[in-house]
């Protein structure tokens, strides 16, 4: 690791990919860990357009108290320091997160794709508008822009729909030096395919997780622990070289 550390500050364009894990000591559910979310729901019925179609009054409520959930928390230590990285790190750095809560932003994080979408944004299928929205969602409920009722979803992206700004996050992964992954089970594509990617452009590849990935075999270099202990150090050392 020390030849890592060695070798940091001469990364220009760096790649970080995010998942649940990162929220996790924000007080946020993962999904695939002990207790996680699909322990207690079958995404089929919450996280696809067929199960939405078939009971929106479950799905707007699995979302509308995820939504009160992630409004509640606070960015914890690893997103501060990811938030850090990206202000003083002189070169290019991009945020990509599959996390639908806004903890990156409230940390301060600017360069930031969300390409599952985000709890706090509503479309409508009636005009396609989004809207910014922090409320609750009930099917009734009608669209600011057409006012049509029962058009409105959450703005997050299900199962078997494209995952956002995929255009920009393929440019980045293929002129990246440095590709981080933080807090992710590396168990659901497109995102768990972006470490052979970056890995194809010649990029550095590490994985800063609670413990191994199911593509933990794929990286350069892993680090084991939680976010809030390992993200802080990895990026003091990061920055700590660059600065020396
Ligand atoms: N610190 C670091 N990592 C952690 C912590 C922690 N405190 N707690 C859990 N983790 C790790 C787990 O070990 C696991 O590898 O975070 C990962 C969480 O994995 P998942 O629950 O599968 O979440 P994620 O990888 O973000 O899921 C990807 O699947 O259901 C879809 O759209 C959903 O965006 C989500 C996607």
């Amino acid at each position: 690791m020390l030849n890592l550390a060695a070798n940091m500050a001469s990364y220009q364009r760096i790649v970080i990919l995010t998942g649940a894990g990162l929220s996790a000591e924000s007080g946020l559910g993962t999904f695939r860990d002990a207790g996680g979310l699909w322990t207690k729901y079958d995404l089929e019925d919450i996280a696809t357009p067929e199960g939405f179609a078939r009971d929106p009054v479950l799905v707007q409520g699995f979302y509308n108290d995820r939504r009160a959930q992630a409004a509640a928390a606070e960015p914890n230590a690893a997103h501060l320091a990811l938030a850090r990285l990206e202000s003083e790190h002189a070169g290019a750095l991009l945020t990509v997160t599959q996390n639908i809560d806004c903890l990156h932003e409230a940390a301060g994080t600017k360069g930031l794709i969300h390409m599952h979408g985000e709890l706090f944004k509503a479309w409508c299928l009636a005009c396609d508008s989004r809207q910014a929205w922090q409320s609750d969602i009930a099917p009734e409920t009608p669209c600011p822009a057409c006012g049509k009722a029962g058009a409105l979803r959450p703005d997050v992206v299900w199962f078997g729909e494209m995952p956002y700004r995929m255009e920009e996050i393929y440019a980045a992964l293929g002129t990246c030096d440095l590709f981080i992954s933080i807090g992710t089970s590396g168990s659901v594509y497109p995102a768990a395919g972006f470490v052979a990617e970056a890995a194809r452009a010649g990029a550095r590849t590490v994985e800063l997780n609670l413990e191994p990935s199911d593509g933990a075999s794929l990286f350069d270099d892993t680090r084991h622990g939680p976010a809030t202990q390992v993200v802080p150090a990895f990026v003091d050392e990061l920055l700590k070289t660059k600065n020396s």
